[in-house]
């Protein structure tokens, strides 16, 4: 039994893990605690919000006030941490944004969760969700291992890493019960059209330039959604406390390919013609400090826990495209207002 607090809940990666612990586990009780930035979206959480043991709060991970008097109230076992600002461009154009929530955020729950057991850890867990880009960047070879050695080098991953340090710290200095998981790129329904693969799609279905980095030769390691979350699921109930896993999807492809294989699908299934969407290719300026390659070894994963990605690249981009295709609505509502001043900002300078 576990009463959790789960952050970020209305975001990606969030609306995913709560929509699966909702639904799995009708003895818990969920409760998400999320801001609503642009990336949060209620929408996201319609299937699910009616379920007696979920609730929704409006609230900021840095408010300690507000975290206090949820923890005295809610009496939380557990929290499952992830909410962040999680964009790397932006990260790039305004860093306090990400120091403030993902640094002083995770260090607020994490003092929450300490006055709020109190050295009584039985049956406590601060789960901590990060990302591969802690590591830095690989080369053309090797792969990041639990044992890589840090080396941030966007605001967004110095954020990350960060975080990862003080949920280790608590670890070590006041026994917290914490568990961390690295995960690699995500794909999947509901991911807000501002990274990689939703932007294509949406650009695609609207005959808009589909914008490259560079020369489009960076490698991301990308992992269907909802493996992400039942791995998270795995290492909240079976992980060892203090212990860190990563997670990815043995699935790497040059960001070049990746649209154009994004192109093949959704040519096929727009019905037009074999090539069109291809001719929408745009390379503009790189992206400052971009990280070459990331490529996860899941192998501690895999051997202590049995988890493995259940889905081919080519089914998942398939399933994605579908869903994105069915819920242009959805597209239309995240694509207005903030979005998109900050998609003319981003893309005019380049
Ligand atoms: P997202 O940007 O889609 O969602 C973030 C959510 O956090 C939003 O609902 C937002 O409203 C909420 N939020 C932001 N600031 C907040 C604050 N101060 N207080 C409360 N809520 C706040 O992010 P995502 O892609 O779903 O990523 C979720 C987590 O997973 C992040 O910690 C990210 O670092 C990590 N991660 C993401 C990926 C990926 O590919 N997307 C991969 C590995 C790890
Ligand atoms: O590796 C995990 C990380 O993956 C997560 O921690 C981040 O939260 C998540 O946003 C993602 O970061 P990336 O920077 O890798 O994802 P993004 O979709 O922004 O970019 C993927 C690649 O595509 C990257 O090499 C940059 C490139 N790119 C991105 C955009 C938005 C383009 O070439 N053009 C674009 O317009």
């Amino acid at each position: 039994m576990h009463t959790i607090l789960l952050t970020g809940g209305a975001g990606f990666i969030g609306s995913h893990l709560t929509r699966l612990f909702v639904r799995k586990y009708p003895n818990y009780t969920i409760v998400n605690l999320d801001k609503l930035t642009y990336a949060g979206n209620l929408e996201n959480l319609r299937d699910i919000e009616n379920e007696p043991n979920y609730r929704f709060i409006k609230g900021d991970i840095t408010d300690l006030g507000l975290l206090r008097n949820l923890f005295s109230t809610h009496k939380f076992t557990a929290v499952l941490h992830c909410a962040a600002e999680s964009h790397v461009d932006r990260s790039i154009t305004d860093p306090l944004a990400f120091i403030n929530t993902n640094v002083l955020g995770t260090a607020s729950l994490l003092q929450a969760a300490k006055e709020a057991w109190a050295g009584d850890y039985e049956n406590k867990i601060f789960y901590h969700i990060s990302t591969d880009e802690v590591y830095g960047t690989l080369g053309e070879t090797g792969f990041f291992t639990e044992d890589t050695a840090y080396d941030p080098r966007s605001p967004y991953s110095a954020s990350k890493a960060s975080s990862d340090h003080i949920v280790r710290a608590f670890y070590h200095t006041y026994k917290m019960p914490v568990k961390i998981s690295n995960c690699s790129n995500n794909y999947g329904p509901y991911h807000f059209p501002e990274k990689l693969i939703p932007l294509c799609i949406h650009n695609i279905i609207n005959n808009k330039p589909l914008p490259i980095y560079g020369k489009g030769e960076n490698v991301r390691d990308w992992l269907f959604v909802e493996d992400h979350v039942r791995a998270i699921d795995v290492i909240f109930h079976n992980g060892k406390i203090g212990e860190t896993y990563n997670i990815g999807g043995h699935n790497e492809w040059t960001n070049i390919n990746l649209v154009k294989e994004l192109c093949r699908q959704m040519d096929d299934k727009l019905g037009r013609a074999k090539g069109s969407s291809e001719k929408l290719i745009t390379y503009v300026t790189d992206r400052a400090g971009h990280d070459l390659r990331y490529a996860i070894d899941a192998s501690k994963l895999k051997n202590e826990l049995g988890w493995m990605p259940s889905l081919q690249f080519e089914e998942g981009i398939s399933k994605t495209i579908d869903w994105y295709l069915a819920n242009t609505e959805w597209l239309t509502h995240v694509t207005s207002g903030e979005y998109q001043h900050y998609y003319t900002e981003q893309y005019h300078k380049r």
